[in-house]
């Protein structure tokens, strides 16, 4: 088998087989198939899709391309989530310890930030002391004492996608629904949970543009879950604006730890309600009206927040941090951003806010650069809000002036501020399950 002969035919339209999916990736991993024949059939793809059967074949190679998880030793029904990446996009610190409080176990593997994205584990390590480096054995035993547990992913967890996701990022191939959808599922398949919520994030801060776009891709996960045995379930949910106002690791700690104070923006609120409400749900805690009604009490009642600072504690952080913000590393440097002319926000380009927050230093530009935990952004003003010449538009944080400058220069370009006021929009775009596509909002 050639691999010139598999990109020809993907190329061409054609459909792969089995055969030929399986040599492209154990190729891939072990080194035999070079990037530059990787990409283009990366690009093949990217315009000839592929058809239901192919997009399950490549992910269930990715998925056994490294080690399997077995998350056995952990008593309970395991629901795992994962979002397609976001800006601001904090949930899981508030939906971990919401539904880990209520008795539903929730060991996580996460990912760290790249591009405009951040990353869970970029974010908790934020928190003094705390490590997302824990052997598989002491990550079982914080979740069954604790109930939750958030950590790195093991060094072979689905290699193939670690390899295919960094090339695609360099040659413009990220925003492909069969790309994306393996990539994601082979990951979760990997990971060894019971049940799959999946947060699809859609707009201009997300791979998918439009709820159309994110419907699709959410349709093709579902399936992929199904025809393994993992009920699967995806919200499509709003990233036309960043979610919350905290952007940047240390600040989205904290606006985690409002949220479970109930006191975060409604917008964050809301969406961690409905992402832990169907996540209880998936583990059979009853109706999704009444999971939403368990999902608040436990805002209302703080044992969220408390089971936030057991995780913390077991996983090494300073707890005490998430009462007194003053021990996380404070920021060198911070400028008020005050809006020029007088208007409403009519629209948002929320890569370009996440841009902005790397610029300060709250991202990496590659996988190898250091992050500054205090950097990011406060949002004053979003999608909606009425200004007047000298109102706040937003706070920035850096360790320089210079990088002030520069996160000024491209926030101020993420605005569009028109005299016209913009429709509402919604949180929430649909619910894609094996029942079908329910539209929301
Ligand atoms: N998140 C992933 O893990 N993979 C993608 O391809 C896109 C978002």
């Amino acid at each position: 088998m050639r691999m010139y002969d598999i990109i020809e035919k993907k190329r061409d339209g054609g459909t792969l087989t089995d055969e030929e999916i399986s040599f492209f990736i154990k190729g891939y991993v072990d080194g035999t198939v070079p990037d530059y024949q990787a990409s283009a059939l990366l690009m093949a793809i990217f315009y000839e899709g592929m058809n239901a059967h192919e997009t399950a074949t490549l992910t269930m190679d990715m998925a056994h391309s490294g080690d399997m998880v077995d998350l056995s030793a952990i008593k309970g029904v395991k629901v795992d989530k994962h979002s397609t990446g976001g800006v601001g996009d904090k949930t899981t610190l508030v939906l971990a310890p919401i539904v880990a409080s209520l008795g539903v176990p929730v060991a996580k593997m996460s990912g760290r930030g790249l591009g405009h994205t951040g990353g869970t584990l970029d974010k908790l390590e934020s928190i003094p002391g705390l490590t997302v480096d824990i052997d598989m054995q002491r990550f079982f035993d914080i979740v069954n004492t604790v109930g939750c547990a958030v950590i790195g992913q093991t060094g072979n967890l689905v290699p193939a996608d670690k390899k295919l996701y960094a090339l695609r990022d360099v040659t413009a191939t990220v925003d492909s629904i069969p790309l994306i959808a393996s990539s994601i599922m082979s990951k979760k398949i990997a990971a060894g949970a019971d049940k799959i919520l999946l947060d699809v994030k859609c707009g201009s801060g997300a791979f998918m543009k439009t709820p159309e776009d994110a419907i699709r891709l959410a349709e093709c996960m579902v399936e992929l879950g199904e025809e393994v045995g993992r009920t699967t379930v995806a919200l499509i949910t709003d990233m036309g604006r960043p979610l919350g106002n905290a952007i940047g690791n240390a600040l989205e700690v904290q606006e985690a730890c409002d949220t479970l104070k109930g006191t975060a923006p409604e917008d964050v609120t809301e969406t961690c309600v409905e992402l832990a409400a169907n996540m209880l749900y998936l583990a059979g805690r009853g109706p999704l009206e009444e999971c939403r009604v368990a999902a608040r009490g436990q805002i209302a009642n703080g044992e969220g927040l408390a089971k936030l600072r057991e995780m913390v504690a077991a996983q090494g952080g300073d707890a005490r941090a998430l009462d007194d913000y003053s021990l996380f590393v404070q920021p060198a440097c911070s400028r008020e951003v005050r809006a020029t002319k007088a208007g409403y926000v009519f629209a948002m380009n929320t890569e370009r806010c996440g841009i902005a927050s790397v610029a300060l230093g709250a991202g990496r530009a590659t996988k190898e650069d250091g992050i500054d935990m205090a950097a990011g952004i406060a949002l004053a003003a979003k999608t909606g809000s009425h200004l007047e010449p000298g109102d706040l538009v937003a706070t920035l944080y850096a360790a320089t002036e210079d990088r002030l400058d520069e996160g000024e220069r491209i926030l101020r370009g993420a605005y569009d501020i028109s005299d016209e006021a913009p429709a509402p929009i919604p949180h929430f775009f649909a619910r894609v399950s094996r029942d079908g596509v329910e539209r929301l909002g």
